[in-house]
């Protein structure tokens, strides 16, 4: 059975996973030094990049040794890395590590786009998926809209043309004071709030699918200290409103014009609960399969990159031992 290990250190999560060419996951590792990084309100890039290389090893042979092969000599088949887009210190561990384990297993390795490995993350928990999909990619880094023909084959419809969703929450988050990341602290606290309490504008952006929070965020900020008597959970419950109102409306204009089988969310924001039941009623609306990963398929993980690796090793794909890491790697359109 043929079977790929994948590397994700883009950011804060170290993880290896092994996945076979039917995308089983066989075994799933990751480790946050997110607790590093609370007290200064966001990633600290050198703190995550000497994390991953104190827990890349430990974490590697712990997926390894999860699926039953043995940590010195895995008869695996390939290994697949993520090489872009990150933090440059934290993608140079995992590349790293994986031409290292490439070179002493004698395994071809491939340099794997992060934002693709999310868009294979719904493919790992549903075999029976139907073509084309359309996938909103939420994330702390990056908000777009695609549209996937199959894996692998895919094309950008339109992103975000300031700040990434998941940005704007922690953001938010911030000003409020509230802890980070801000996502799930400001979800549930809108949850117990009133969304109209706060007037906010809608965000207009030229493209059809293009998104943008940055007027949002200001928004926010000028009407909460013009209306200072305005509850927390009103506001969390105003600006959640806003987000969810503009990613959604984007998804339905998108669902409008391409005929799809599914609907898919995925990225951390993927998590937020406005948005997944927005995503379900748009599904039913249009009489198609809503996918919504769970949260450990939303996040970082490396499952997903291992994923990706499947595909592009399967395809004859390798990578060269001098292949660079690219901090900006921009998800390209393959269709
Ligand atoms: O994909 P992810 O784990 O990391 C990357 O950015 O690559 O996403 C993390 C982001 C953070 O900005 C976090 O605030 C946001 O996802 N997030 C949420 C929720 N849970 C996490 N945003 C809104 N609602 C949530 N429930
Ligand atoms: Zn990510």
């Amino acid at each position: 059975m043929p079977v790929v290990l994948g590397i994700e250190t883009s950011c804060d999560e170290t993880a290896a996973a092994v996945v076979d060419a039917e995308f089983h996951v066989i075994s799933s590792v990751i480790e946050s030094s997110i607790d590093q990084h609370r007290a200064f309100g966001g990633v600290v890039p050198e703190l995550a990049g000497r994390a991953h290389v104190t827990t890349l090893g430990p974490v590697v042979s712990r997926a390894l040794d999860d699926a039953g092969l043995d940590p010195h000599d895995p008869l695996i088949d390939g290994i697949a890395v993520t090489s872009g887009p990150g933090l440059i210190g934290s993608l140079l561990v995992g590349l790293s590590a994986a031409k290292a384990f490439a070179l002493a297993w004698d395994v071809p390795f491939v340099g794997v786009n992060h934002l693709e490995g999310h868009l294979f993350a719904p493919l790992l928990e549903r075999s029976d998926l139907e073509w084309p999909l359309l996938t909103l990619l939420v994330s702390g880094g990056h908000s777009m809209i695609v549209l996937q023909y199959g894996p692998g084959q895919h094309v950008v419809l339109g992103e975000t043309i300031d700040d990434a969703a998941g940005e704007a929450y922690d953001k938010i988050a911030r000003w409020l004071g509230l802890g980070y990341p801000g996502g799930p602290e400001i979800d549930r606290l809108a949850r117990q709030g009133t969304a109209g309490a706060l007037k906010l504008p809608l965000s207009m952006t030229g493209s059809d699918f293009d998104l943008s929070f940055s007027g949002l965020k200001t928004a926010v900020v000028r009407a909460t200290q013009k209306h200072d008597d305005v509850a927390l959970a009103d506001v969390a419950a105003s600006f959640q409103a806003a987000v969810c109102e503009q990613l959604l409306r984007k998804l339905r204009g998108a669902m409008q014009k391409y005929e799809v089988r599914g609907v898919a969310l995925a990225g951390g924001v993927a998590a937020n609960s406005l948005l997944r039941s927005g995503v379900e009623e748009l599904a039913r609306e249009f009489g198609v399969v809503a996918h919504l990963p769970t949260l450990a398929m939303c996040t970082d993980n490396a499952a997903m990159i291992a994923a990706a690796g499947v595909y592009r090793l399967g395809a004859g794909e390798t990578s060269p031992l001098n292949l660079a890491a690219d901090p900006n790697w921009q998800l390209a359109d393959v269709s």
